[in-house]
């Protein structure tokens, strides 16, 4: 149900597309239902509808100019005045604008004075060409990217005589996306914890986007005031990853290293020692309903649970800095494996669990026994596997091959050669994985059958894009 109780200041922009007849009629219902309306539009407009009307609708003056003498400071005050704002029509040439922060009108500039916090719809309005040209396309995903709510037009018949996208919805449609957006309630709800850092707003329709949860960089398990047990995991591979989700619309929270690299634009929050990442992730899974899970950190199987100087046993981690020049005894104990239990605690059973196998062998006997090792332990539990060979990665090199985890099979479905190839691999995965072909399997629970192991270059034509020009075989 749509809530119409809360009244807001709205802040309504217009610009000269031959749509504004219809953004006078979403005027005249958002008045009607008790919202106070400013309206602002660009000099342009007015070739399209009449001042009077505008005027008559909203019952405020309409300011179409920056330099207004006695209202000087409306481009500030009104955007701070404002508890939403909605951009309606907005034409190819001030969706381009806007794109590239030009505030040479009143609308640019209201827009760019605006506080991140106050939604922005833009409900774009133009020819078809005009609206599929590549710049207004551009522009229209980097202001999604922005945070400002981009609606979609509809296919029709166009003011022009030509048919297609590029029209504008209709005023009733374009109050429900708006309202329902403003009062649905969230199951991300970004704004209410602090463990997240939020380098960026929240994302536009972040309801709808798919959210995913990736971990990077290496666990670092102390052992005293400055010393640890690390690994050399850069985070690099995860954060190629989260930019390229990023890109295609999916909402990452990036779960990192205090040392790894980090995406421009998810929301990030870290961890050290292996006992943080698995609190954090359970707090993440257990709150908030992720779509995916990719555990790209590597996370130490051992943590250091005493350590023995001078034949004295302390527990661990202490404190303070151990003397140099004692001999020591560090204990270990087994860690868990988070990713076995992420759909246990994760709030969405149909949770999609990636996790990573690197293997460190040039037998691929060895090399297929490892992957049926660890699938035949994680079947329900993880649903695909990205396998990479230590003796095959070089600084430019990431071979990788991707497995979707079946009941009884390893489907190969996708492999490639470097860390960028891997994100696409894996995005076309999360986004089409059950309709993928498998261009070879490996038996999951027969692990004792004789195998033979050979590289096929024949391989069938795959309906996602990758280059295969070479996959691993295994015959069982
Ligand atoms: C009859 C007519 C209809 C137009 N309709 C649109 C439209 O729907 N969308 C659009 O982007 N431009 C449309 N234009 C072109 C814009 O009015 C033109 O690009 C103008 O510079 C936009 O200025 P503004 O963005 O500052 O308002 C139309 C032009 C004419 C003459």
């Amino acid at each position: 149900m749509l809530n119409f109780n809360k009244k807001h200041n709205i802040l309504f922009l217009l610009s000269g597309s031959i749509a504004a007849f219809k953004a006078c009629a979403l005027i005249s219902e958002l008045a009607q239902d008790g919202h106070q309306i400013q309206v602002a539009c660009t000099k342009n407009t007015f070739n399209f509808i009449g001042e009077a009307t505008l005027e008559g609708l909203s019952q405020k003056p309409v300011i179409s100019s920056t330099f207004t003498s006695g209202h000087m400071m409306e481009h500030i005050h009104l955007a701070r005045w404002a508890s939403m704002v909605i951009f309606c029509p907005a034409t190819a040439n001030s969706i381009n604008k806007l794109a590239a922060g030009i505030a040479d009108d009143i609308v640019g500039n209201l827009i760019l004075a605006k506080e991140s916090h106050i939604p922005l719809y833009i409900v774009p309005a133009m020819n078809k060409e005009m609206y599929l040209n590549p710049i207004t396309q551009k522009s229209l995903e980097h202001l999604t990217h922005l945070g400002h709510n981009v609606l979609k037009t509809q296919a029709g018949h166009q003011a022009c005589g030509e048919v297609g996208l590029g029209r504008m919805l209709e005023p009733s449609e374009i109050k429900k996306l708006v309202f329902e957006d403003q009062n649905t309630e969230t199951d991300f709800d970004y704004l209410d914890d602090e463990t997240i850092k939020y380098d960026k707003p929240a994302p536009p329709n972040h309801k709808t986007r798919k959210k995913v949860l990736i971990t990077a960089g290496g666990t670092k398990e102390s052992i005293d005031q400055v010393r640890f047990i690390t690994n050399f995991s850069s985070g690099n591979t995860a954060k190629i990853l989260a930019e390229k989700l990023e890109r295609n619309d999916y909402d990452v929270v990036y779960l990192h290293a205090t040392d790894a690299k980090k995406p421009k634009n998810a929301h990030l929050d870290q961890f050290t020692g292996f006992n943080e990442l698995y609190e954090k992730i359970e707090h993440y899974l257990s709150t908030y309903k992720f779509d995916y899970i990719i555990h790209a950190a590597a996370v130490s199987d051992y943590s250091p649970t005493e350590i023995k100087v001078d034949n004295i046993t302390t527990s661990l981690p202490l404190t303070k800095k151990i003397n140099s020049g004692s001999e020591l005894t560090i204990k270990l104990k087994q860690n868990i494996k988070i990713v076995n239990k992420s759909k246990e605690l994760s709030r969405n059973k149909d949770i999609t669990v990636v996790a990573f196998k690197l293997t460190n062998s040039d037998n691929s006997s060895d090399i297929k026994n490892a992957l049926q090792k660890i699938a035949s332990s994680k079947i329900n539990t993880i649903d695909y596997i990205v396998h990479n060979n230590l003796p095959e990665i070089t600084d430019n090199k990431l071979p990788h091959v991707i497995y979707r985890v079946g009941d009884e099979n390893l489907d190969l479905i996708a492999q490639g050669q470097t860390k960028a190839d891997m994100a696409d691999n894996l995005i076309n995965c999360l986004s089409h994985g059950s309709e993928l072909a498998s261009t070879s399997k490996i038996l999951i629970k027969d692990l004792n059958t004789n195998t033979n192991t050979n590289t096929n270059t024949n391989i069938t034509a795959n309906k996602n894009k990758f280059e295969i020009k070479k996959t691993f075989q295994i015959n069982t």
